[in-house]
């Protein structure tokens, strides 16, 4: 049977220029939709560089109705995996609406369109920041939702309406019924081993991984720890460390389930992506320095308003549906986002 044919929304992002790897390194035909409003299109032609492949490139904003009709009428597309939003949570709180309307009103623009067009399977980029509060750090898919803010919140606004398109299904006793994976990514570090491809933050980063390499490199002088006052074992924030290669593995995994029994009658179901292995900010700090032999300046400050102190995958029902379960250690994840870092010290610039 001939491939599926892969549209990846946000594709030229860092997750999403990883999958397109991925996908095309197992034979997936894939188009790419991204407004490059967080992106350069050197991270795709870095992608077909690696893999000796071609991919199809639409510059579009995912909430321009018109051209994605036209995609769709243009391409005959099998599943949708949409990376495309817009991710800081500080960005988020200053201009709300923005994030509603980019990732959420999009949504609906991609869904309305991809009805349409007949296609009904769906890989969601969705976030660990959709969980409420809970008494124990290693979160299950069943735990109580409820994301702290705007960011967070319009990812689980998504998964909410994602979760009600395949529910209608049942009333509306459709034959072809929604096909909805809900993937909950932990903390995505690391970079493609080649070192062609890796996260390239505008401006100063917010994330842990990126700001510990520009420190590294020396664009950055000190970091800043956010806290060593917490009820972990050194004080300071605990979270679970994902490699973006398993990350991106695990999206084929669930395109290859929505094919399989567990989707047969159609579904929405989330996973979790993450190793199930948390660690501290010092310990992130110790293996850079010793994997790279690079000292990391960092001194300690207070906390950060909205952090956890500990936050952990329990990866179990990727492992048992999707088959799926994270490869890569630490000093993998170190080492990769060192190589990208040292060799491109301007990111894609
Ligand atoms: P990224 O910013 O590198 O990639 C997102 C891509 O989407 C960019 O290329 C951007 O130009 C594009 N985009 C944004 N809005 C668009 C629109 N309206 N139309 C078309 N293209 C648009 O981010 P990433 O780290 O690769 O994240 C990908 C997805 O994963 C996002 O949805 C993000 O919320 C989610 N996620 C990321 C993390 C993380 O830590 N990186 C964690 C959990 C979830
Ligand atoms: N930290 C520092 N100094 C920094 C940056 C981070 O000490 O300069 C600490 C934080 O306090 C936290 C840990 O490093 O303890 C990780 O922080 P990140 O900002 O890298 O990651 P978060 O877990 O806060 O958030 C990430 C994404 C969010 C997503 C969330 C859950 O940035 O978008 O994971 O998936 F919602």
């Amino acid at each position: 049977m001939a491939k599926k044919k892969i549209l990846v929304t946000g594709g030229a992002g860092y997750i999403g220029s990883h999958a397109c790897v991925e996908l095309l390194q197992a034979d997936y035909d894939i188009v790419v939709v991204d407004n490059l409003s967080n992106s350069k299109t050197e991270s795709l032609a870095r992608v077909q560089n690696i893999t000796g492949k071609a991919l199809g490139f639409y510059q579009a904003d995912i909430r321009d109705r018109t051209a994605l009709t036209e995609i769709f009428a243009k391409e005959v597309i099998d599943t949708v995996i949409h990376f495309a939003g817009l991710k800081a949570v500080g960005e988020s709180c200053a201009k709300p609406d923005l994030y509603y309307h980019n990732n959420v009103y999009g949504t609906l623009v991609l869904t309305e369109a991809m009805q349409a067009a007949g296609v009904k399977e769906l890989v969601f980029s969705s976030s660990a920041t959709v969980y409420g509060e809970s008494t124990s750090p290693q979160y299950a898919e069943d735990f109580p939702l409820g994301a702290i803010n705007p960011y967070g919140r319009s990812k689980a606004m998504i998964e909410d309406i994602l979760r009600d398109l395949s529910a209608a299904d049942a009333i509306n006793h459709e034959s072809r019924p929604w096909k909805i994976a809900l993937l909950r990514y932990f903390n995505p570090i690391g970079a493609h081993e080649s070192g062609l491809i890796g996260e390239d933050p505008n401006g100063i980063p917010n994330n842990l991984m990126p700001y510990v390499s520009q420190v590294a490199i020396g664009k950055l002088v000190q970091l800043s720890v956010f806290g060593n006052d917490y009820p972990t074992p050194d004080g300071t924030g605990i979270r679970d460390y994902i490699h973006v290669v398993d990350l991106v593995k695990g999206h084929i995994k669930a395109i290859e389930a929505l094919d399989g029994d567990g989707f047969a009658a159609g579904g929405c179901r989330p996973y979790n992506l993450g190793t199930g292995q948390g660690y501290s900010v010092l310990e992130i700090v110790d293996a850079f320095e010793r994997v790279t032999g690079r000292p990391i300046n960092y001194k300690i400050v207070g906390r950060r308003a909205g952090d956890l102190a500990e936050c952990f995958a329990n990866p179990d029902r990727a492992l048992q549906e999707l088959g799926w379960r994270a490869e890569k250690n630490l000093d993998d994840m170190v080492a990769d986002t060192w190589n990208w870092q040292s060799k491109n010290p301007q990111g894609f610039a």
